[in-house]
């Protein structure tokens, strides 16, 4: 009977501190089936349910209706894959690299961007992990490092995965507002700092801005992990990109020990669905994402890692210049009627809706006028700016922007 009651009592406390760590997480309640707004939802997780379909999902989804859109909202290089990567593509693929390759790559590839990045950081850099584009270092970091409550420190406007991520993760994201000028606001940064922040994200050329931290920003940056011991993670995706030269400090990994970089070949030689990126910098912690990898993505694919072996011994330097240019005819054509800060590197600008408008309204005219760009609110707290890709041909740039001014005005 004792034994009895004592089970009884066991389950009943088991229960208890189930449905208070449930909503100390901030879950809605431990039910098996949630229906919502009417629908079913029946088996969905919470934490699915907690992510919201990207906006720039919609904006595509929109795209897909429209009749030979102007589209600027594209996150991806307008030129293909370099030759040299695609021959190599498929030489993999007829000498039978088609099976599963080690979880942290092949070690020719691991090797060679070892060699290379230890040369570039001035130091070795330990051992490089072959991650499925850098969205798969993301996922990686994320589930070796955030514990539920965790906070993650960023600049607003941001990469919309970095919030979602965290989301899955029940990590507490916390963006900093680093309007007009997207540069590192160090006061700002340091009061979203408590006892709880883990970890700073920098990401530099940055998407949606364009905008690249100075090198007085990432001593700042770097300062400030080492004040608070946070550990920094680098999203350089676009550092190929720089267009006022590859020189100078640009990495905080060059300073700062425990920081985790994330670079890939989706932008730098335009392999997005090739899936191949690449993660190095803080041993402790690469080795834990190499860990999760093989319980999860088990390795990128096979063929793409010979081709991106290959593919680095091409110069893009010649993209870097079209994209410097084109950023220059952005300028040129939009620079007077509005407020744009000047873009550094990748292919994004970032300009202010100059009418009084929500971004998400003119974003409505834009795409009335067959014209796609994105608005802010998708990358940010606030709505006033909105993101233009010019990864695209001289002549829909120019004819995107002829739009856009017409809208604005003046
Ligand atoms: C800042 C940033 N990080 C990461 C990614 C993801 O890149 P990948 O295609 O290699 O997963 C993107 C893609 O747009 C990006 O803009």
């Amino acid at each position: 009977m004792d034994d009895e009651f004592g089970r009884v009592i066991g389950r009943v406390i088991g229960r208890v501190v189930r449905l208070v760590e449930t909503r100390r997480r901030g879950l809605a309640r431990p039910s098996r089936r949630v229906r919502l707004d009417g629908m079913s939802r029946e088996f969905v997780s919470d934490r699915a349910l907690g992510v919201d379909a990207s906006g720039i999902r919609k904006v595509f989804d929109l795209a897909a209706k429209l009749k030979d859109p102007i589209n600027l909202s594209i996150g991806l290089p307008d030129f293909d894959v370099p030759p040299i990567g695609k021959e190599a593509a498929h030489r993999a693929i007829d000498a039978g690299h088609n099976r599963y390759t080690p979880t942290q790559g092949i070690a020719p590839l691991r090797e060679r961007l070892r060699l290379d990045l230890s040369r570039e950081m001035g130091r070795d850099v330990g051992g490089v992990l072959i991650t499925s584009g850098v969205s798969g270092g993301l996922q990686l970091f994320m589930q070796s490092v955030i514990n539920p409550g965790d906070e993650v420190v960023y600049l607003d406007p941001y990469f919309v995965m970095y919030k979602h991520l965290l989301t899955l993760c029940d990590g507490v994201a916390r963006p900093v507002d680093s309007y007009p000028n997207f540069n590192f606001p160090i006061e700002r940064v340091e009061s979203a700092i408590t006892s709880k922040t883990k970890v700073l994200i920098l990401n530099s050329p940055g998407n949606p801005t364009g905008s690249m931290l100075s090198e007085s920003d990432l001593r700042a940056a770097v300062a400030l992990c080492r004040r608070h011991d946070l550990l920094l993670l680098s999203d350089e995706i676009y550092e190929p990109f720089r267009y006022a030269g590859l020189g100078g400090m640009y990495s905080p990994l060059l300073e700062y020990e425990k920081t985790v970089v994330l670079r890939g070949f989706s932008k730098s030689h335009a392999m997005t669905g090739w899936r191949v990126g690449y993660a190095f910098g803080y041993g402790p912690i690469v080795e834990q994402m190499t860990k999760l990898q093989q319980y999860t993505f088990v390795c990128a694919p096979s063929p793409f890692q010979y081709a991106a072996l290959a593919a680095l011994d091409e110069s893009m330097q010649a993209y870097v210049e079209a994209y410097r240019r084109k950023r220059d005819i952005v300028l040129e054509m939009l620079g007077d009627r509005f407020e744009i800060a000047r873009p550094e590197g990748a292919f994004y600008a970032f300009p202010k809706v100059p009418t009084g408008e929500t971004a998400s309204a003119f974003c409505q005219r834009a795409i009335d006028r067959n014209v796609l760009v994105i608005p802010g609110n998708v990358f940010s707290a606030r709505d006033t700016h909105f993101r233009i890709s010019y990864a695209t041909t001289d002549e829909k740039l120019r004819a995107g922007c002829q739009v856009l001014r017409d809208l604005a005005g003046g």
